[in-house]
């Protein structure tokens, strides 16, 4: 079977898309890593954000790869070079909606998902993939949360890394990325009409995760 779960910033669809995987034993894609890795790959060559062709080309010849990490962490490898970390930076987050809204970057991308998805039974979380990337996966999820939840997610994940931020810059940066991944010309973050709508506003991770595999084995039947 193939998952599809899509969605805004920080609403939680990696981690239950994890958890997701795991619990039916199936290969997780986390597709937003791969806009981030060719994010990092622009910044990292001193690419123009704007030069779709030249971004595509890089793109196309470096080979980005995931491997399991410690404690079911997932480790994201470009051209063999652990980039986990570095991808999450805000350097990486503040530019990623720019190099995602690029056309030719996006067909490479979704051409190197769909050939990961091909013949395999698969989650894979992102903005895109109900809507372009599978559009007949078994399963789709839009997976939603209010902004204020989000940032207050989001505030708490920083305070447990021992990073000090703020909330209010936290709201906004999520505003904006919600705006640019929606409003962007090609596929952008939007409900296929057939996936399912799970608000996770008032639900903890293993509530939200209960929910999905629920709507996943009602699927199977
Ligand atoms: O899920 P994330 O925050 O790691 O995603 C990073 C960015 O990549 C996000 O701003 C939107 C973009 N993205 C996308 O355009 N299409 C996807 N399928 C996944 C992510």
């Amino acid at each position: 079977m193939k998952i599809a779960i899509d969605g805004p910033a920080s609403a939680g669809k990696s981690t239950i898309s994890k958890k997701v995987a795991q619990a039916l034993h199936y290969t997780y894609l986390d597709t937003g890593a791969m806009y981030r890795a060719a994010t990092y790959l622009a910044l990292k060559l001193g690419l123009d954000l704007n030069d779709a062709s030249k971004i595509s080309e890089h793109l196309a010849q470096a080979k980005i790869d995931f491997q399991p990490g410690p404690d079911n962490t997932q480790q994201v490898l470009l051209n063999g070079v652990d980039i986990t970390a570095t991808i999450r930076s805000e350097q990486i987050t503040g530019a990623v909606s720019q190099v995602a809204a690029l056309p030719e970057v996006r067909q490479t991308l979704v051409a190197q998902q769909r050939k990961i998805a091909a013949a395999k039974d698969i989650v894979m979380d992102g903005r895109d993939i109900g809507t372009t990337v599978l559009p007949d996966a078994d399963v789709k999820i839009f997976m939603t949360a209010s902004v204020a939840q989000r940032a207050q997610r989001r505030y708490l994940e920083n305070t447990q890394k021992g990073m000090t931020s703020s909330l209010a810059e936290i709201k906004k940066d999520i505003e904006l990325r919600d705006y640019k991944d929606s409003h962007r010309q090609v596929s952008p973050l939007k409900q296929a009409s057939d996936a399912v709508l799970v608000d996770t506003s008032n639900l903890d991770i293993e509530q939200v995760t209960q929910k999905i595999l629920a709507i996943i084995r009602q699927k199977m039947k």
